[in-house]
């Protein structure tokens, strides 16, 4: 496992775990999953060395805290714990207690990253920084974080926290490229992080879905990419994943993650359906590609034009009838 090097009391690995899937109906995962597969990729992870672990409040209404502070146990301590706040009405008194409410839920004294799972539109974010200041004064938040925030946004909450925000969680792949253009450069400048989200494209990239092999869940029923149209033309950049894959004994998806982290200041957390995905997902650390490995797959998603946004939805609509 490779460590980022930020100024953070606890090391944080470059691969870490995301959890929206332990207990999520929309992932479809069962009953099996959420109550023993889940608990053997924690324990496999603390093993390998992970120490990044995402959940969310609102992942499963809450069982995914509970199931993740179950499987890491005694390790609640020495891992570095990151969950998130939707911000529904976050005035302080409100941020404090669903903080306690998520510290409980993982059986936890300390929360390492409290983020801000999304930007409010109506609410600014003074009003939710009061609440994370008070969190931490107590003492039971490390670090205040935000996901899917835009650099004017991120800078404003910092500007509001009167401190950094040491991360923002954001969709960073091979085929969701945004941050290079404001929140990379920015997280190097200023030693903040960013923490990629759907890193494989939510199982895009491990390049086992095609027209005739569709994923059967909700979250990615309603994920463009995977429309037949898209996966045909994502045949070229799975194409050019597989021959870098073959050159380094590993697979496409270890090969995407291994791009999405060879940025310094980046930890991917990759979701896992089993532990065998989990080892795979860690052992991607390991992996070096070379500039021009890493910039042939930066050109072949270059090419990746996919139907997305107003145009997908009449598709959408139609695959889910079945026409
Ligand atoms: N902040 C936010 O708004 C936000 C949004 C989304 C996600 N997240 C966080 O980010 C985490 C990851 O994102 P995500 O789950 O959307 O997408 P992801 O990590 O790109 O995809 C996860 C899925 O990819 C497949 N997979 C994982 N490892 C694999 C491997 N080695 N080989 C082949 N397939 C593999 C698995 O699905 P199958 O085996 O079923 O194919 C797995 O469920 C979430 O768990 C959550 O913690 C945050």
């Amino acid at each position: 496992m490779r460590y980022l090097s930020n100024g953070t009391g606890k090391r944080i690995s470059k691969i870490g775990l995301g959890t929206w899937q332990f207990g999520s109906r929309e992932w479809g995962y069962g009953d099996r999953y959420a109550g023993a597969v889940a608990q053997a990729i924690v324990e496999r992870a603390v093993e390998l060395g992970v120490t990044l672990f995402d959940t969310a409040e609102i992942y499963g209404f809450g069982r995914s805290e509970r199931i993740l502070g179950r499987a890491l146990g005694a390790n609640l301590e020495s891992v570095f714990l990151a969950t998130k706040i939707l911000p529904v009405f976050p005035v302080a008194p409100v941020v404090e207690q669903r903080a306690v409410a998520s510290a409980n839920r993982l059986g936890a004294r300390k929360l390492d990253l409290y983020q801000v799972h999304q930007p409010n539109p109506l609410v600014p974010d003074r009003t939710i920084m009061r609440g994370m200041r008070a969190l931490r004064r107590i003492g039971l938040v490390g670090e205040v974080g935000v996901s899917n925030y835009s650099l004017r946004r991120w800078r404003a909450a910092e500007e509001a926290l009167g401190s950094p925000v040491l991360s923002n969680q954001v969709r960073y792949s091979l085929v969701a490229r945004a941050p290079e253009h404001d929140l990379l450069p920015y997280a190097s400048a200023r030693g903040r992080l960013v923490l990629a989200y759907s890193p494989l494209a939510q199982g895009l990239l491990s390049g086992r879905y095609q027209p005739g092999n569709l994923p059967a869940n909700r979250v990615r029923a309603r994920n463009p990419l995977f429309l037949p149209g898209n996966l045909e033309r994502a045949g070229e950049l799975l194409s050019v994943l597989g021959e870098v894959a073959a050159a380094h004994s590993a697979t496409p998806a270890q090969i995407a993650l291994a791009w999405v982290i060879r940025h310094p200041v980046v930890a991917a957390i990759p979701g896992a359906s089993s532990v065998e995905q989990l080892e795979r997902n860690v052992a991607a650390a390991d992996i070096d590609l070379s500039d021009e490995q890493y910039q042939a797959l930066a050109a072949a998603a270059a090419r990746f034009r996919p139907v997305t946004g107003a145009a997908a939805v009449p598709r959408l609509a139609r695959a889910r009838l079945g026409r």
